[in-house]
């Protein structure tokens, strides 16, 4: 049988924030060190020392924001290594990624704060920093914010055009500590309320006096729902003689990674488990937002997941977290952003990780190319949905059983959202054979504009290398109109389609 989407137009649920599609990217394995920042190595064109063949790949999904310097790295990472000139920067050991290597990785802190924010530009995205709590200290972080921010005359300000950068950084983004409960430092859920209180405060007051921009300040969340919770309420009692404690974060963060068997030769079920588990995305966003709605009911606190993707047992320490990057991938993504979309008045933001070479990145590179992943062509696919207004889309379609795991895997996923008349429409089969999949507009009539199939003839464990990355491009698939605001499409076996309708 065929499956059927309803399009509900009436029934608008919020605009899809750009941020959705934003990326991580960290000082691990070759994603900051060889795939972005190569300094005076000549085999690939440079621009300032950043590599032009990852920037022009990702140049072309208008990146919205760009997460930096970790994940657990940010939490013995000290910014002001990374400032002034670097000749005199001193090279330091990167702890959290060196368990099960013989060689320590070492850091020159070459690329450091000036260079990301040069990264940003030539991407034209947002910077979002991760502030380190695990050994920092809460003016180590407001003097960060100092000297990304302040326009006066502040030695810190003084400092930041000294090194080149005459205008302010202009940091929205905070992130007060990464995966505190781990990584971070083992804070308990109490303990890290004490920290956030303490490094919130001192960021907030950078905030106002001495910068033009509002700053966004980030809460390191949790996937076990009881840490959330427990956060929450520890915020409020060590708050209680000051209104508002929930006032000092305007985003709380979870991080997601999910894997089923090896990352290529892995079995249908194993394929079948991945996309279950890519649902517990959705499922942490729920429950943080019902952690939000006891705690801080009154608060407009929205979620970033701020890391998520599949992690392979292929990608260890060793090899710097690499893993192929195949099809099975980026149809499990595709699903992941429908569920992004029906959420889209809670989520502010999601960060893939990681932007290059590292577990599902977007873009792999060697020596001399860069290449796009199968993740990418999703990226690109679903571009139209950036600032649309998601549309209530209600998805009739069989569903795969998936023994021992929390969720069953419905055939057909998909989302819907508006944007200057124009309807957009992308959806995934997951299925192992084609599908006939219906799509009902709830609305009298409509034209296709324009329509794209991903992966049409692919294998599922096909993965992205320098020579075949090409052939993942989308292709254009006929979309049958059915009048009366119905259309048909015949979509192959774990493709992912798009369809623009004039409505
Ligand atoms: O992305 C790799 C690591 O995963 C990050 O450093 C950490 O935040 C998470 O556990």
């Amino acid at each position: 049988m065929g499956s059927e989407i309803h399009v509900h137009r009436h029934d608008p649920i919020d605009r899809i924030a750009p941020e959705i599609y934003g990326h991580f990217a960290e000082h691990l394995g070759r994603c900051i060190y060889g795939g972005i920042w190569v300094g005076e190595d000549d085999r690939v064109p440079t621009e300032d020392g950043i590599r032009l063949d990852t920037v022009d790949l990702l140049r072309e999904l208008d990146v919205p924001v760009l997460r930096w310097p970790g994940g657990c790295f940010a939490d013995d990472y000290h910014w002001e290594d990374g400032v002034g000139p670097r000749e005199e920067r001193p090279t330091r050991r990167n702890a959290f990624w060196t368990q099960g290597r013989e060689e320590v990785p070492e850091d020159s802190n070459a690329f450091g704060t000036d260079e990301f924010m040069r990264l940003c530009d030539m991407l034209d995205t947002e910077p979002y920093l991760a502030v380190n709590v695990g050994n920092g200290t809460p003016s180590e972080g407001a003097d960060w914010a100092e000297y990304c921010n302040y326009n006066g005359d502040t030695e810190l300000a003084q400092r930041r055009r000294e090194n080149g950068s005459e205008e302010p950084h202009d940091v929205t983004y905070w992130g007060v500590g990464n995966e505190s409960w781990g990584c971070g430092g083992r804070f308990s859920p109490e303990e890290y309320a004490e920290q956030y209180r303490r490094y919130a405060t001192y960021l907030r007051s950078v905030n106002g006096m001495l910068s033009d921009e509002e700053m966004e300040l980030v809460a390191v969340g949790h996937i076990g729902e009881d840490w959330n919770r427990d956060f929450l309420r520890a915020l409020r009692e060590c708050s209680d003689w000051i209104e508002g404690p929930y006032d000092l974060m305007e985003h709380m963060s979870v991080h997601r990674y999910y894997e089923a068997g090896p990352d290529t030769e892995f079995d249908d079920e194993q394929y079948f488990k991945l996309l279950a588990r890519s649902r517990l995305v959705a499922q942490d966003i729920d429950n943080t937002v019902d952690a939000l709605s006891t705690y801080a009911r009154d608060s407009d606190i929205s979620i970033i997941v701020d890391e998520w993707g599949v992690w392979h047992p292929e990608a260890t320490n060793t090899n710097g977290l690499e893993q192929a990057n195949t099809v099975r991938d980026a149809v499990s993504a595709a699903g992941v952003f429908d569920d992004f979309h029906d959420r889209a008045d809670v989520v502010s933001m999601a960060n893939i990780a990681q932007t290059v070479n590292v577990l599902q990145c977007l873009v792999q590179t060697d020596e001399e190319t860069a290449w796009p992943t199968p993740t990418y062509q999703v990226f690109d696919l679903y571009r139209d949905h950036m600032g649309a207004t998601a549309l209530r889309t209600v998805v009739d379609t069989d569903e795969h059983e998936v023994e021992d795991e929390p969720f069953d895997v419905p055939l057909v996923s998909a989302s819907a959202s508006e944007q200057d008349d124009e309807v957009f429409v992308t959806l995934s089969n997951r299925a192992l054979s084609s599908e006939t999949v219906e799509i009902d507009l709830d609305l009298d009539d409509g034209s296709v504009r324009d329509s794209a199939v991903l992966f049409d003839d692919q294998d599922v464990d096909a993965h992205s290398t320098a020579d075949n990355a090409e052939t993942f491009t989308a292709e254009t698939i006929d979309v049958e109109a059915l009048g009366g605001g119905r259309f048909a499409v015949e979509a192959p076996a774990s493709s992912v389609v798009s369809v623009t309708l004039a409505a």
